[in-house]
């Protein structure tokens, strides 16, 4: 095989992974092939998460392939390292894999950073980040000095991401300050108290594609710190909706997705109906609960395309205030 077809086939693999979330996975980007580890935790195995590099690479394709762009982010095509930018550039991938995961990893950033946009202009100076993987609001912040951001992740998937800011160039500015912490193992508020996060300012707080995979106790666990935040805080994050809510053919579609995460060490384990979960927000402290659907989201951001860009069901972003 030659290299350039190597090189196009290993980068296809990413890409199939990204989409299809299967695949083997590179320690960075660029480099490297990881062992894959057991179904039971890639993460709990010391492994940066592949679902993060997934997301990443959705935004990436995104910058590229779509237009308009609903999720503008001048950093997703330098994060995913210059190889992968390059062959994007490329056109390698063009057409192929699930445009609607692609259209809720943007989709989702777009509605959080939005919200985040408001909740700056009504006074709120610190934000949270919670299950980072490659997001690059941190780095490219435009409120900074006057928003300071945390960053919360998996020591595991942290580490690595420092590793790829460093080589991409991307610099750390100094309003962004990381946090390591195992939402399964530890507890959010100590691990941030140490950083220097301040429990005691409202915060905007985004938890992005990230309570599929936690345990439900570990889930509630996050929603409960955040409720224990000064009024004004809010977060956005996304959640799946429980099979009873989709058609046969979405969920089986659910199930074999589902089936080829498991498989590359990252499951998803944790869904939600969406009028209960309202109630227990409401339950933990949160006055304001407002969850956007797909139909409501298309609409909000995908009307009027000329492409097929759009979300389809099964997964809801909630936005909630404290
Ligand atoms: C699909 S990625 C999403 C990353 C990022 N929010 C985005 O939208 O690109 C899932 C993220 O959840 C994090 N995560 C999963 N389980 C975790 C845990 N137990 N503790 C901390 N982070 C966790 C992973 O490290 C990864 O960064």
């Amino acid at each position: 095989m030659s290299s350039f077809s190597a090189s196009r086939k290993r980068f296809l693999g990413r890409l199939a992974a990204a989409v299809g979330l299967l695949g083997a996975a590179p320690r960075t980007l660029a480099q490297g092939a990881v062992a894959q580890t057991a179904a039971s935790g890639a993460l709990a195995a010391g492994e940066p998460s592949r679902t993060a590099r997934g997301a990443a690479l959705l935004r990436a394709a995104h910058q590229v392939y779509d237009r308009p762009l609903v999720f503008d982010d001048p950093l997703a095509l330098s994060v995913v390292g210059a190889s992968a930018e390059a062959e994007l550039r490329a056109d390698a991938w063009r057409g192929r894999g699930s445009s609607a995961l692609r259209a809720l990893v943007v989709l989702r950033s777009r509605h959080a950073e939005d919200a985040l946009a408001a909740a700056h202009a009504r006074g709120i100076r610190q934000a949270l980040v919670l299950g980072a993987g490659l997001d690059t609001f941190g780095c490219r912040n435009p409120y900074a000095p006057s928003l300071k951001v945390y960053e919360v992740d998996h020591p595991a998937t942290q580490a690595w991401k420092r590793a790829r800011l460093a080589e991409s160039g991307i610099a750390v500015p100094p309003a962004l300050t990381f946090a390591p912490v195992d939402f399964e193992r530890q507890t959010l508020g100590a691990a941030l108290a140490q950083a220097g996060f301040r429990a005691d300012q409202p915060t905007f707080v985004t938890l992005l594609g990230v309570v599929v995979y936690l345990t439900r106790d570990a889930a509630f666990e996050t929603l409960k710190f955040v409720a224990s935040l000064p009024a004004k805080s809010e977060i956005v994050f996304d959640y799946g909706v429980t099979e009873a809510s989709l058609s046969p053919a979405e969920a089986a579609a659910r199930r074999a997705a589902a089936a080829r995460v498991a498989a590359i060490g990252e499951p998803w384990i944790t869904w939600f109906d969406p009028p209960l979960l309202a109630q227990q927000l409401r339950s933990l402290g949160f006055s304001g609960v407002d969850d956007l659907d797909p139909d409501a989201a298309n609409a909000r951001y995908f009307a009027g395309r000329n492409d097929a860009l759009a979300v389809s069901r099964g997964s809801h972003i909630m936005r909630a205030r404290v």
